[in-house]
């Protein structure tokens, strides 16, 4: 008998997918893997998958019922591009290879059109859940021609995490669109997690409490609206002990965070796109200088407030105040990262051609997914409206949380600073907050200067067109 999908790559991800796959969806999985010998170990681990290992390409292409599905789980970048070219080799038009990986959605669009004229299919699938959301069922962010979507539905379906009785998979768009919204999804990760570690440094710091002690903070966080899995692990991590040396695990991790790159994708993509999105850009930094050990070795003695467990600093007798605050401090925060993910979303589509359903998405991300929070539940029944808004900031609920949020977040970045706690993530997410209120700022001061120097041009607030002052003649001004 001939198996109905393949998974190639059985690393951890690819061997709980393939579990997944092979328990869920009632098909029969073939794996491949360069190593040939760590599929064959998948299969003798789990006999009860029933797996059919696969020795080379050509091989598993004969073991497939055509036409042919295989999934890449892959490292992203070269190794994805080599086993794409193997798998082209031996398949056939009408079949489709699946990039399970994080890959860059400009690539995934590239290989694609590279494929074009062979036939074969190509979906670029965001899976968000890590190791165990492969395992137990993931978000799945499909791209790709709407004919593969009808093919992959059956497989993926089963495989999916449960919101409910939803499955949290969905077609977003063609070519590269699953791998965009996958990457947003990252960068929003990479906020919450950022302004999560700067809640927690202001209680550690700012209050003086210990990690078993900010431990119940997040616990306790997390059954109210801050409810997310990422609060969850928080908590989790917080109150674990290092067996070593008996200390908070915490205090025991070197304090540099790494990346692999979708955090800063995501900045960058707001870059070129001309789209905003701070938080996200300020997390991928704080990573960048937590890891800059050289530069932070030279700055430990530079001037400035020095707070710490031992003396700290804000307030801490009004411990039960300042908690409040903070966590009020946070809701804002994650909610204005998501305005700022979504806001990519909406240019990236419009950029590409992608007909994104915005409260779809945010479907998809309520389980399964690492950023996966109560908060998204409003998100979509934000975007569940005959007449949903253009943006996250028009919904009612963005807003409602605005208001009650806004001077805790003020104040606490207020102290944070005054006591030389860093909180970034924060405060750029202030200072983007007040941004967005602000009537008048500084860009027309810029947009003068660039007209004064480089006869940039600039529009006028009185009445419509492009105008230029001769600033080295006469100063008259004259319509372009
Ligand atoms: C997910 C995660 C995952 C990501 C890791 C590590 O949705 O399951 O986003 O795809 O690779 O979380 O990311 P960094 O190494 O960049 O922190």
């Amino acid at each position: 008998m001939k198996a109905d999908v393949a998974v190639i790559g059985t690393g951890v991800m690819g061997s709980n997918l393939a579990r997944n796959l092979a328990r869920q969806s009632g098909h029969r999985v073939a794996v491949y893997d360069r190593d040939v010998e760590r599929a064959q170990k998948l299969a003798a681990d789990f006999p009860e998958a029933e797996f059919i290992v696969a020795s080379d390409p050509a091989d598993l292409a004969g073991k497939l019922a055509e036409p042919r599905v295989a999934i890449l789980m892959v490292n992203a970048g070269r190794a994805t591009d080599s086993a794409i070219g193997d798998l082209a080799e031996a398949f056939a038009s009408g079949d489709i290879i699946v990039d399970g990986g994080n890959s860059h959605f400009r690539d995934t669009i590239d290989r694609g059109a590279r494929l074009e004229g062979t036939g074969i299919e190509f979906a670029g699938v965001g899976i968000s859940g890590g190791e165990v959301g492969a395992l137990l069922g993931p978000s799945l962010m499909v791209g790709g021609s709407p004919a593969a979507w009808q093919r992959l539905r059956p497989l993926l379906e089963p495989i999916a995490a449960k919101a409910g009785d939803e499955a949290c998979v969905d077609h977003i768009g063609t070519d590269g669109a699953g791998h965009f919204v996958k990457m947003v999804h990252n960068g929003i990760e990479y906020a919450d997690m950022q302004l999560i570690s700067e809640a927690f440094t202001l209680l550690r710091d700012g209050l003086g409490m210990t990690p078993p002690e900010i431990a119940e903070v997040f616990a306790d966080w997390n059954t109210g609206e801050l409810e997310s899995y990422l609060v969850e692990i928080t908590a989790d991590v917080l109150a674990h002990v290092d067996e070593a040396t008996g200390r908070p695990f915490v205090d025991i991790v070197a304090d540099a965070a790494k990346a692999k790159g979708t955090g800063a994708w995501t900045a960058q993509v707001g870059l070129d796109l001309g789209v905003p999105v701070p938080t996200i850009a300020e997390a991928v930094f704080s990573r960048s200088l937590s890891s800059a050990v050289d530069l932070r070795a030279e700055g430990l003695s530079l001037a400035g407030p020095r707070p710490g467990a031992e003396s700290p600093s804000l307030s801490p007798d009004d411990r039960a105040t300042r908690i409040v605050e903070i966590g009020k401090a946070l809701l804002l925060g994650k909610v204005m990262a998501y305005v700022q993910g979504f806001h990519e979303i909406v240019v990236g589509a419009r950029e590409n051609d992608w007909d994104i359903d915005l409260g779809a998405l945010a479907g998809i991300w309520r389980a399964g997914c690492i950023i996966r929070a109560r908060l998204l539940d409003r998100i979509v029944e934000a975007f569940d409206t005959p007449t949903p808004p253009e943006n996250l900031l028009a919904a009612g609920f963005v807003r409602k949380i605005a208001e009650t949020c806004q001077e805790s977040l003020r104040s606490t970045v207020v102290r944070a600073i005054g006591h030389g706690i860093a909180v970034p993530g924060l405060a750029s997410t202030l200072s983007y907050f007040d941004g967005l209120r602000t009537e008048a700022g500084s860009a027309a001061l810029i947009q003068a200067q660039r007209d004064r120097f480089g006869s940039h041009t600039y529009a006028r607030t009185d009445r419509p067109g492009v105008f230029h002052t001769r600033w080295s003649g006469d100063r008259s001004e004259v319509e372009v």
